[in-house]
């Protein structure tokens, strides 16, 4: 055994103090007493799994002075998260065998944790949807347009569903419906008109639209970014292989909170209600959602304070995802058993990795949290090569070390491996 690992562990569904072994970056053993050749004693602090982000735009090709593979993986490391799924809205956008493997390559030297790369299935794409999947980590599909995509005509949305689902490939959904969206617009000079550009009418459409040309088929369907209650309630009693997530923003702030800005905000689809937001996080604790994603999309804090027509839509927020909620864990605003669902166990069932949980045989990718250190978050402590957060001043709990595949990638808040070091996980 080369490493054992002992605190207050979170195994089989509990708390237990217990020793966890681990050879060749696998988890091969859990017990009261262990002996490796390196022992980490962390005593009364907790040990989780670390977290599972399914969707992040880390702009890489093509964007890279709003993020990198680097400096978005050195994010998501430092917020306990230990694989990441990179969004194929990039430059180029992620729709040809050629675009895929030269990102895989690239990300492959730059990352400092693990990840997998999309594919965007596009009307111009549909018949390269089995030579993709072989190499995809799963697709996109924007049935609304947003930040650098390309839509996808719905006529077309049953024929993807189930040529994607012979390739047994998860498919992701940016759920708002274009014609709804376009009969929506209206001039925009604030969160408000915003909103009612991108009414919940068009989430909700989107996903009975979705619903409808699905049935029957057993794709595996991911609804992203869930904001609205209209949207919720439409998935009530959704069939097993559609899943769905939210995002912190969508969980945490409503247009009635007085945000200190406009522009920072904006994001698709957008922030809405008070009551979408306590409905949404209401099903978090035990409802119709199935994960938390971080839809981290960084833009840089100068193209964001601009006139609120122009300014890009999205948030940075994969190194906050965890902590924020972790402090609300301890808060009890939600259980950390079911928290631990949401943002480890859940997103790599989805996506079918051997992570997200503390289980012999499976990645010993876990944090180390102390529940008494909480802080106030500060741009300038973050990685993101954005440089703000949406989160500024709110407090959270970083965990103060990370292991990936049983290397130590954050020992006391520090970093300790190079960029590279983090896999792909593969298709
Ligand atoms: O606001 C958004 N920004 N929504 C998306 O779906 C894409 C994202 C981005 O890439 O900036
Ligand atoms: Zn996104």
């Amino acid at each position: 055994m080369d490493l054992t690992v002992e605190g207050k562990a979170f195994v089989n569904g509990s708390f237990n103090d217990c020793c966890i072994g681990i050879t060749d970056g696998k988890i091969s053993d859990i017990k009261k007493i262990l002996k490796g050749d390196e022992h980490n004693d962390f005593g009364n602090k907790l040990i989780l799994p670390a977290g599972i982000d399914l969707h992040v735009h880390f702009r890489d090709p093509g964007m890279t002075h709003k993020e990198d593979f680097s400096t978005g993986s050195m994010a998501a490391a430092f917020g306990g998260i230990s694989c990441v799924f990179d969004m194929p809205n990039t430059i180029p956008q992620t729709t040809t065998l050629q675009n895929l493997n030269d990102k895989i390559i690239s990300a492959g030297k730059k990352s400092h944790i693990d990840f997998g790369i999309y594919s965007i299935a596009s009307d111009n794409n549909i018949n390269d949807i089995e030579a993709l999947a072989k190499k995809c980590s799963g697709f996109k599909i924007f049935l609304g347009t947003t930040t650098n995509t390309i839509h996808f005509n719905k006529k077309n949305l049953r024929e993807i569903l189930k040529d994607i689902g012979k390739t047994n490939k998860i498919v992701l959904i940016h759920a708002e419906d274009e014609p709804c969206l376009i009969k929506n617009k209206v001039k925009e000079n604030n969160l408000s008109d915003h909103l009612h550009s991108r009414p919940a009418k068009c989430e909700e459409i989107a996903i009975k639209d979705i619903l409808a040309a699905s049935k029957g088929i057993n794709s595996k369907i991911h609804i992203c970014h869930l904001s609205s209650c209209e949207g919720l309630e439409t998935l009530r009693g959704k069939p097993y292989n559609i899943s769905c997530g939210v995002t912190p923003p969508h969980l945490l702030l409503s247009l009635e909170d007085n945000l200190p800005s406009q522009t920072l905000y904006k994001v698709n689809p957008p922030i809405r209600t008070r009551f979408d937001k306590e409905s949404l996080f209401n099903s978090l604790k035990n409802g119709v959602v199935d994960i938390i994603e971080s839809d981290h999309a960084p833009h840089t804090f100068d193209e964001k304070c601009v006139d609120f027509t122009v300014a890009p839509t999205g948030m940075p927020g994969v190194e906050t995802m965890f902590p924020l909620f972790l402090y609300l864990a301890k808060k009890e605003a939600l259980s950390l058993q079911r928290l631990i669902l949401l943002m480890c166990a859940t997103p790599a069932e989805l996506i079918g990795i051997p992570k997200g949980k503390i289980e012999v045989g499976r990645d010993a990718d876990f944090i180390v949290v102390d529940l008494k250190d909480h802080c106030r978050i500060k741009s300038e402590n973050l990685h993101s090569k954005c440089g703000w957060s949406p989160f500024e001043g709110w407090p959270a709990i970083f965990p103060s070390h990370v292991f990936v595949r049983g290397e130590k990638l954050i020992e006391d808040h520090e970093i300790q491996v190079n960029q590279g070091y983090g896999r792909f996980v593969g298709a």
